[in-house]
């Protein structure tokens, strides 16, 4: 089963992930990451890299988060999102983000 970026990425977008994937199956939108589903061979590298906690194998998505698992596959299909493979600071209202949970409504759409 792949790994799915979960909600704590969500206006927070460390991005430390994505420099140990090896399938560079991450894709950016503009604040949050999701992972090709197609590409990710469930290494689990990626994992205890994000500093919250924010990625999961899909077997063992909490209930309240599984419906990530579509969005991920989702998201890493449409145009816009973009693959990333270098670290980058992350977003500048990152810690007042970090610990909130349910943001989904807040999940933005790259311009077209
Ligand atoms: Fe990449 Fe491995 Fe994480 Fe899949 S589990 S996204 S292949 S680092
Ligand atoms: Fe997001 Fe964690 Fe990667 S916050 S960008 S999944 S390091």
């Amino acid at each position: 089963m792949p790994f799915v970026v979960t909600d704590s990425c969500i206006q927070c977008k460390y991005t430390d992930c994505v420099s140990v994937c090896p399938m560079d199956c991450f894709v950016e939108g503009p604040n949050f990451l999701a992972i090709d589903p197609d590409g990710c061979i469930d290494c689990s590298m990626c994992v205890p890299e994000c500093p919250v906690g924010a990625i999961y194998n899909a077997t063992d998505l909490p209930a309240a988060l599984s419906h990530f698992e579509d969005l991920n596959a989702r998201l890493a299909k449409l145009p816009g999102w973009k693959p990333i493979t270098k670290a980058q600071p992350p977003l500048p209202d990152h810690a007042q983000w970090k610990d909130v949970t349910d943001k989904l409504p807040l999940l933005k759409m790259p311009e077209p």
